[in-house]
């Protein structure tokens, strides 16, 4: 199996003006899980592809999840990632913004490597992915101002199948593209990523409340002072009887602005997912999507790269970064 990394170490950020692309090789540099490309390069050798090929749209799915990830930290007002400030905090929501601008771009720079018959089949997968990443990123925020009751599980597994599983199951659809796989491997394993995704996402709000801010390299808390409705949340309120509601809906409206008010609504917060046994249903929701996954997957026959598939499912069950 081929690896990413000095591939992605190899990228030459070297450019001028260095405001636009030092921000990009600080964004890019070591510290991410690079799941994306992984996948991508993974679905290439599952479907008798030479992994190798599948390098540029590997590399364009990780400099696309950055970009998002710069952009994303500039909505979510986050000021860590990946265990450092994040580019908004080291270099201002300005720089994460054109940095971020041209990330994309550079993503669409890596696909130009492929040949025209590859690259028809290509850009509309990846096109269509990164418009539904916009759309996932605006649910989230809309559901940030809107009243408990209004955002139901549905709409939740909604936005996070937008906002996080397009993205994987694209980079597997794309790794069958450049193999030269057939149809049906393409559906079957974007499904595959569709659920891996969506376990994915849900460890994500879970860790945001529960993991360890150095492992996680994120800032704990985050989601609650932010007002999402993750799934612990709506877990929370779906198990809440009506006082516990209210409480849940106080706690929520706390302040957050200084350290301490943010420390204290943290904790009051945490305290009622605690009690209301958030966690325990977001775990249930985990282990049914990486199941529905891992079931998609046996479709597929016994080789090294479905065992690492497989493997790297299994994993995210229990990751903590
Ligand atoms: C962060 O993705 C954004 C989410 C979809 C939760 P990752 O957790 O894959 O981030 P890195 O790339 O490993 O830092
Ligand atoms: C991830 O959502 C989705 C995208 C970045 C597109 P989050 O806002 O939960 O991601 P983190 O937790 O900041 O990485
Ligand atoms: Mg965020
Ligand atoms: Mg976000
Ligand atoms: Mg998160």
């Amino acid at each position: 199996m081929i690896d990413i990394r000095p591939y992605i170490a190899r990228l030459d950020w070297h450019r001028e003006p260095q405001g636009l692309y030092a921000p990009i090789d600080y964004a890019l540099a070591e510290g991410g899980k690079r799941l994306r490309p992984t996948l991508a390069l993974l679905a290439c050798q599952l479907c008798g592809g030479d992994a190798e090929k599948a390098v540029p749209a590997a590399l364009a799915l990780e400099i696309f999840h950055n970009f998002t990830l710069l952009h994303d930290d500039v909505m979510d007002h986050a000021s860590v990632r990946r265990g450092r400030p994040s580019v908004n905090k080291q270099f201002g929501d300005n720089t994460a913004i054109l940095s971020g601008d041209e990330m994309l771009i550079e993503a669409y720079k890596q696909l130009q490597h492929y040949e025209p018959s590859l690259l028809a089949q290509l850009l509309p997968v990846f096109n269509k992915m990164a418009s539904e990443v916009c759309e996932g990123q605006q649910y989230d925020m809309d559901f940030e101002t809107m009243a408990d009751e209004q955002v139901s599980k549905d709409d939740y597994m909604n936005m996070i199948r937008l906002k996080t599983s397009v993205l994987l199951a694209a980079a597997l659809q794309m790794g069958v593209i450049v193999a030269g796989g057939s149809k049906q491997q393409q559906e079957d394993l974007y499904a595959f990523g569709i659920h891996l995704g969506l376990a994915f996402q849900i460890q994500d709000d879970v860790l945001d409340v529960y993991g360890d801010e150095r492992t996680f390299g994120k800032a704990i808390g985050g989601d609650i002072c932010e007002g999402k409705k993750t799934y612990l949340f709506l877990a929370a309120r779906d198990n809440a009887s009506e006082e516990e509601k209210v409480l849940l809906r106080q706690m929520m409206a706390l302040p957050s602005a200084m350290a301490q008010e943010r420390k204290h609504k943290i904790e009051q917060v945490t305290l009622l997912y605690n009690r209301l046994r958030a966690r325990e249903e977001a775990m249930k929701g985990i282990e049914y999507h990486t199941t529905q996954a891992l079931n998609i997957l046996s479709r597929f026959p016994q080789q090294e790269a479905r065992q690492t598939l497989e493997q790297l499912a299994q994993q995210l069950l229990t990751r903590q970064s």
